[in-house]
C-alpha cells in the first residue's frame, strides 16, 4: 500500500513537471482512472466483509467485545470466508474446517505477521520464525520430543518425570485437608515443571522465588500487551504518549524471562565442559548444545541441516525456550481447570468417567499411559471439553506468502489469515447439537477417535508441535485427579462461567475448588 502511495505522489510529481496543459490533464485523467480500476479490482476480488474506516477499519466498530465473537456473528452474514480491514492490516478469516485443511496444508501458508509486538522476538524461535529456520526448529523438535519420551506410550522416561509432579501435586491436595484452593496455581507449577523438566531437567519447588517472578512478569506481560494492542494493526498508535513506556516495559519484561533461560543455557555449558566423558542427552537443552557442538564442527559440508541459519544459537535456544513455555503453559493448565468445570456442570459426565476409571484401575494405583487405551472416555472428556470452551479461538495468525485463489476470490500475499477455531468447534454438521457437551462424539465403536476435523491443536504445516505432549500430561494429570479424588465448589459459590477470560488462551475466570480423598481409595 505504502509502496503504491509513494509511486503515484511521484507520478504527481513528474506530471506536474510536463509543459503542456492538455498532456497534463489527459496524463491526471489516465492515473485516476488507473488507481480506480485497480482499486475496484483489489476490493472486487476480496472475500466479502463489512465496510471499516480509511486507516482504522472494522477496529472501532469492535466496541470492546472480543473479537472472536465479533468473527462468529460476521460468518453468519458474510459466510466461511470473509476479509475484514483491521487497521493497515487485511485479514482474512477461515471458518471451514475443508478449507482449513487445504490452505493451511500448503508451503505458502506458513508465514507469520511482521507487526511491531511480534517483531520484538526478532524472528526467532519457533512461534514466529519463518522459512529454513522455523522448519529446521520444528524437525528437530519434533525428532528430539520423540527422542525424549512425549509419544503416546506407556513407560517413557517423560511418563515418570510427568509423575513426580503428580504425585507432589496429590499430596498438596492432601494437605488442603477439602479447604477451598486457587487450582489455577496449584496446578500451575506442576504443569510448568511438565515442560522445564523436558527443556532442561529442572523444576520449580513449592514457594520458589523465581517461580513467583516467573508468573508475575509473565502475568504482567500480558496486561502490557493487551495495553498496546492496537499497535499491531495501527503503528502511529506506538507513537502517543506512554505508549513507547509500555513496549520498553515489555522488552525488560522479556528480557528478564530469556535471561533466566540464558542461566541454564550458561550454566549448562559448563557443566558439560567439565565432564571427562560426554553423558547422553536428558533433556531438550542438552540436545541442542550437542547440535551447536556438531555443526561447528562439519558446519561447511552440512549446510543444509544447519538449524541455526544466519542466528546466533544461544539466541535461538532461548527463544525456542520461551516459546515453548508461552504455547504449552496456559494452554494446557487453561484445559485442565476447564475440564474439572465441566465435570461440575455435568455430573453424569463425571459419574460416567470414574466408573470407566474404577473399572480399568484398580483403587489406589496410579493411572499410567498403559491404561490409555481402555480409558477411552478419559481421552473423549479432554477432547470435549477442548471443543466445547475452544481454548485458543482464533488459533495463531498466519500470513499468506503467495496470493490465494479461495473459490472466486483472491487473498493477495501478505493477508492476515485467522482460523476461526470457536466457529468449526459449534458447527452442527461436524459435531451434531453442537451445544450439548457429549465425549461420546469422540468415541466409535468402543474406541476413542479423533477426527481430522478436529482443529484445537490448528492443522497443517504449522500444527502444534506440543500436542502429543498436551495429550499426555492433561490425560495422566485429569485420570489421576479424578481417580483418587472429588471435588466440589467452596459452600455458596457458583461453578465459573462459560464466559471466560480471553488471553493468550480463553481461560476460566478465577475460582476455587475443595479436593477430598475419594474413600475408596483411602
Ligand atoms: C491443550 C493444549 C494446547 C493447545 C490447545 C494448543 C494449540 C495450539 C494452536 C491452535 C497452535 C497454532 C497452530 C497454527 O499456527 O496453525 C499451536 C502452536 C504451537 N504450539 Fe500448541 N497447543 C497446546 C499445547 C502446547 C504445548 C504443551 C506445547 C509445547 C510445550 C505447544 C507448543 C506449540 C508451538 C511451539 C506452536 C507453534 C508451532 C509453529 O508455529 O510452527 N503447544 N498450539
Amino acid at each position: 500500500m505504502l509502496s503504491n502511495f509513494l509511486s503515484y505522489f511521484f507520478l504527481v510529481i513528474a506530471i506536474n513537471y510536463l509543459s503542456s496543459d492538455i498532456v497534463r490533464i489527459f496524463m491526471y485523467s489516465t492515473l485516476m482512472f488507473w488507481i480506480i480500476f485497480k482499486n475496484v479490482k483489489y476490493y472486487k476480488n476480496l472475500p466479502p466483509g463489512p465496510w471499516g474506516i480509511p486507516l482504522l477499519g472494522i477496529l472501532p466498530f469492535l466496541n470492546r467485545r472480543p473479537p472472536h465473537v465479533v468473527y462468529v456473528n460476521m460468518s453468519k452474514q458474510y459466510g466461511d470466508v470473509f476479509s475484514v480491514q483491521m487497521g493497515s492490516n487485511l485479514t482474512v478469516c477461515i471458518g471451514s474446517t475443508i478449507l482449513m485443511k487445504e490452505f493451511f496444508s500448503r508451503n505458502d501458508s506458513t508465514g507469520r505477521p511482521h507487526t511491531p509486538l511480534n517483531n520484538l522476538l526478532g524472528g526467532l524461535g519457533v512461534i514466529t520464525s519463518e522459512g529454513d529456520l522455523w522448519k529446521r526448529q520444528r524437525q528437530f523438535l519434533h525428532e528430539k520430543f520423540r527422542a525424549l519420551g512425549v509419544k503416546l506410550w506407556p513407560n517413557t522416561r517423560f511418563e515418570k518425570e510427568i509423575f513426580v509432579e503428580i504425585e507432589e501435586l496429590m499430596a498438596e491436595l492432601d494437605g488442603s485437608k477439602g479447604k477451598a484452593v486457587n487450582p489455577t496455581s496449584l496446578f500451575g507449577r506442576h504443569i510448568h515443571n511438565v515442560i522445564t523438566q523436558l527443556m532442561m531437567s529442572f523444576r520449580f519447588t513449592a514457594n520458589d522465588e523465581a517461580f513467583t517472578m516467573f508468573n508475575e512478569r509473565v502475568s504482567r506481560g500480558m496486561r502490557l500487551f493487551g495495553l498496546v494492542l492496537i499497535g499491531e494493526h495501527v503503528k502511529a498508535y506506538l507513537k502517543l504518549p506512554g505508549k513507547q513506556v509500555i513496549i520498553n516495559e515489555i522488552k525488560r519484561n522479556l528480557s528478564d524471562l530469556s535471561q533466566f533461560h540464558r542461566d541454564h543455557i550458561v550454566e549448562r555449558m559448563k557443566e558439560r565442559a567439565s565432564l571427562t566423558i560426554p553423558k547422553e542427552p536428558q533433556d531438550l537443552l542438552d540436545h541442542y548444545l550437542d547440535k551447536i557442538e556438531a555443526e561447528k564442527k562439519a558446519l561447511d559440508k552440512n549446510e543444509k541441516k544447519n538449524i541455526f541459519p544466519g542466528v546466533q544459537p544461544e539466541n535461538q535456544i532461548v527463544q525456542v525456550m520461551n516459546d515453548l513455555f508461552s504455547a504449552g503453559m496456559e494452554t494446557s493448565l487453561s484445559t485442565l481447570m476447564w475440564t474439572f468445570i465441566m465435570m461440575l456442570r455435568n455430573p453424569e459426565v463425571a459419574d460416567k468417567a470414574r466408573s470407566e476409571l474404577k473399572k480399568v484401575v484398580p483403587p489406589g494405583e496410579m493411572v499410567t499411559m498403559a491404561h490409555r487405551l481402555e480409558l477411552p472416555y478419559i481421552e473423549a472428556v479432554l477432547l470435549e471439553t477442548m471443543r466445547y470452551v475452544s481454548i485458543v479461538p482464533l488459533g495463531t495468525t498466519h500470513v499468506n506468502t503467495a496470493d490465494w485463489k479461495i473459490g472466486k476470490y483472491i487473498v493477495p500475499a501478505g493477508t492476515h489469515i485467522i482460523p476461526l477455531i470457536n466457529k468449526m468447534n459449534m458447527d452442527p454438521d461436524i459435531y451434531p447439537e453442537p451445544e450439548l457437551f457429549k465425549p461420546e462424539r469422540f468415541i466409535k465403536g468402543d474406541k476413542f477417535t479423533v477426527t481430522d476435523t478436529f482443529m484445537q491443536f490448528g492443522i497443517g504445516q504449522r500444527m502444534c508441535i506440543g500436542n502429543l505432549l498436551a495429550r499426555m500430561e492433561l490425560f495422566l494429570f485429569f485420570s489421576n485427579v479424578m481417580h483418587n479424588f472429588e471435588f466440589r465448589m467452596p459452600e455458596g459459590e457458583e461453578i465459573p462461567p462459560l464466559e471466560g477470560i480471553l488471553g493468550a488462551t480463553h481461560a476460566p475466570v478465577p475460582f476455587q475448588l475443595c479436593f477430598t480423598r475419594l474413600q475408596s481409595t483411602m
